[in-house]
């Protein structure tokens, strides 16, 4: 569904932009259909950077590739890129901000659709209701606030919310970092269950080990700007090659030895 190759991503500041920062170094991986690629590392280590890039929200230092479904999309637009919006979706680290605070959820799930004018008010109302069985969640929420609704609603939503323009893609940024342990393990099994009915390709970002190791597949671990391991999540965390990756599931080890 994906593939990226070589991409670099500089950050320019200070006096006259002088000083750089290269956030994002010659990052290379794919995702298939239905697959789930995890992302490990550390607060600061360029995983949101890494997921902006690969969506274009931001641009890439020239030289790199990006394939989406088959598309060289490396140098599209803005404009160019605006049908395939919908097929690639991000659900961000901080539920609260995704949605608006003044709007009732009826109108922020609605808002996508009637953005990219899939269809009109009613036949979308019918879809967010379908979305919303799905998630788990009950009609009587549609006429509130953000503010009136429990975190782990506040995150079903947004995922319904990213589900309504059927998306090929979806980046989770640290999806249940903000959730309680109880609500974290129901929502990624909400995650894991849609997967598998529209077989997106997920890129789950996470600095939780035991969370990727679970729920990816493959993994790779990110440190400093650089894709330092990429494989078998089992095999890595049984045989980790790199140091740095030596040294995260060591402390992963005793910290799960320790409780
Ligand atoms: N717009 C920006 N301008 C300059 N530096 C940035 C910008 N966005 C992120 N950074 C820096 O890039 C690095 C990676 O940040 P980020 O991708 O948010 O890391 P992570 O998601 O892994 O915590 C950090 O050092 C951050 O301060
Ligand atoms: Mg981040």
């Amino acid at each position: 569904m994906i593939r990226v190759a070589n991409l670099n991503k500089t950050f320019y500041n200070g006096w006259l932009n002088k000083r750089s920062f290269r956030a994002v170094q010659n990052i290379s991986f794919d995702i298939a259909q239905g697959e789930t690629l995890g992302l490990i590392g550390e607060s600061g280590c360029g995983k949101s950077t890494l997921s902006r890039l690969i969506l274009k929200l931001i641009p890439a230092d020239p030289g790199g590739t990006i394939v989406f479904n088959g598309v060289d999309i490396s140098d599209y637009s803005m404009k160019q890129m605006r049908p395939l919006r919908k097929e690639m979706q991000i659900l961000f680290q901080h539920p609260d901000s995704a949605l608006n605070p003044r709007q009732t959820i009826l109108n922020s799930l609605l808002e996508p659709i009637t953005l990219h004018q899939l269809m009109n008010r009613e036949e979308g109302t019918a879809k967010v209701l379908d979305l919303l069985e799905l998630v788990g969640l009950s009609r009587d929420l549609l006429y509130r606030f953000p503010h009136q609704v429990s975190g782990g609603q506040v995150q079903r939503v947004v995922i319904a919310r990213a589900l309504t323009l059927e998306p090929k893609l979806l980046v989770l940024d640290e999806p249940t970092s903000m959730l309680d342990v109880s609500v974290q393990a129901q929502v990624v099994e909400l995650l894991q269950n849609i997967q598998k009915q529209f077989q997106m390709a997920y890129l789950f970002i996470s600095h939780d080990l035991d969370l990727v190791r679970h729920t990816c597949s493959r993994m790779a671990v990110m440190h400093q700007g650089s894709i330092v391991e990429l494989g078998n999540s089992e095999s890595i965390m049984e045989q980790p090659e790199h140091p740095y990756t030596q040294q995260l599931t060591k402390a992963f080890m005793a910290y799960t030895s320790a409780k």
